[in-house]
């Protein structure tokens, strides 16, 4: 089913929670439905959205926002499961999942089934079709690791296509669909490859830590009573990869270690630092990490050393020969945790995230509060800041 709304009100339909509208909001349910959509006909440009979590509209929107909403949360009935045998075992579930939902409640799912894969990414917003797009990233996995397929509309040929991973060009935070196929692809739905055999990552940020805490607590009804894997399949424990059962029991770890266990740490904290988009509009982080030179690095740690003291050590990540410097680390040493423009505000416990603190932030206020940052930390770091929210 097609349906359209003239002059539409995008303000429930943008996370930053900016009051603006579109001249047209195309909602289209079934994928088959693309083939009669006339799109020279739309008023331009075309815009396709997914769940509007990662983007800030600039101001009205004067042509056709067109989103997928083919879900209706009915994955479970449409997702087809189809197993992957290795050495007589089964290992794999290939698991095709609409565009339209949301990514969290696949994460749930997933989570529930007892299938790894997708457990570090649970409570990123937006819909399974965008992660494909932006390949989206948190505590070491990237959407990237877990998409099998991405099946789309090639608006060029009006044919749906299947695209496999490896040719969808992925990177930090990017894909083909972002860059050089711009406009030409609407995803329809996304198969990932979730396994069956435990998979943990756990070397990101505080997730070991995290799970230690939890293994100290008071065990959880997940821990203490573990849900039957109700898959064929190697049931047991990894603490991590290549970590034996005893090393991770002594760690502290919760055992058995679950996909669930390891999605409510995730939460965890997730949900300390980041604002609840129920009661604060964001897009989630404004800004990329830079990746810069190692001289360059070298530099920014006498610089912060300077300021901090010599036993200062500057939060990094070695990527090849550059290195990775959180955007976050260098926003905080500006200064500008709590800083409000406007309605515009850099979250006190991320300062990644530029938030609607007022819930009437203007386009032009987080704007502007945007242009100060990165013009702050191009005067002491050196570095252009690029916005990772895409800009409409
Ligand atoms: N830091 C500070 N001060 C702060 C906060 C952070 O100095 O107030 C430093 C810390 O050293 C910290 C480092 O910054 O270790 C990095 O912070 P964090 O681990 O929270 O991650 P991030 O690099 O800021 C990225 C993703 C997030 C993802 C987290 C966790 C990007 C642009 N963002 O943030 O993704 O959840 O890692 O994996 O890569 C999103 O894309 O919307 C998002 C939230």
């Amino acid at each position: 089913m097609i349906t359209r709304h003239e002059a539409y009100d995008l303000s429930r339909r943008n996370t930053f929670g900016m009051k603006v509208s579109c001249r047209l909001y195309v909602e289209v349910t079934e994928p088959e439905d693309l083939l009669s959509l006339d799109f020279d006909t739309l008023p331009q440009p075309v815009f396709v959205m997914g769940g509007g979590s990662n983007l800030l509209f600039t101001g009205d929107f004067p042509g056709t926002v067109l989103h997928m909403g083919n879900t209706e949360n009915r994955f479970l009935d449409s997702a087809l499961v189809i197993s992957t045998k290795a050495e007589g075992r089964v290992e794999k579930s290939l698991v095709r999942i609409p565009a339209g939902v949301v990514f969290d409640d696949f994460c749930a799912w997933a989570a529930e089934e007892g299938l790894w894969g997708p457990e570090n990414l649970s409570l990123i917003p937006g819909e399974v079709g965008a992660s494909a797009v932006q390949n989206i990233g948190a505590y070491g996995v990237e959407a990237k690791d877990i998409i099998d397929t991405v099946h789309a509309f090639d608006r060029t040929t009006r044919t749906f296509v299947d695209i496999p991973v490896a040719d969808c060009g992925y990177g930090y935070r990017t894909s083909n669909f972002k860059s050089v196929w711009k406009g030409r692809y609407i995803i329809i739905a996304v198969t990932f490859c979730l396994s069956l055999v435990p998979t943990p990552v756990l070397d990101y940020g505080g997730v070991r830590k995290a799970l230690i805490d939890r293994g100290k607590g008071i065990p959880s009804p997940i821990s203490g009573h573990p849900r039957p894997d109700k898959r064929e399949g190697p049931a047991g424990f990894a603490g991590g990869r290549g970590r034996s059962e005893a090393e991770a029991i002594s760690e502290g770890i919760p055992f058995p270690l679950t996909p669930q266990i390891i999605r409510e740490t995730i939460i965890g904290i997730r949900e300390k630092k980041l604002p609840d988009p129920a009661k604060i509009g964001s897009a989630g982080s404004f800004f990329c990490n830079p990746v810069i030179e190692k001289d360059h690095f070298a530099r920014i740690v006498t610089l912060a050393k300077a300021e901090n003291g010599p036993d200062y050590e500057v939060p990094h990540y070695e990527v090849g020969d550059k290195v990775k410097v959180p955007a976050a680390w260098m926003i905080d040493q500006c200064g500008f945790k709590g800083m409000r423009l406007g309605g515009a505000q850099v979250y006190p416990n991320q300062p990644l995230v530029i938030v609607n603190a007022t819930g009437d932030a203007t386009p032009q206020d987080i704007i502007a509060l945007e242009q100060r940052v990165i013009d702050t930390i191009q005067e002491k770091y050196g570095i252009t800041l690029h916005p990772e929210v895409e800009h409409v």
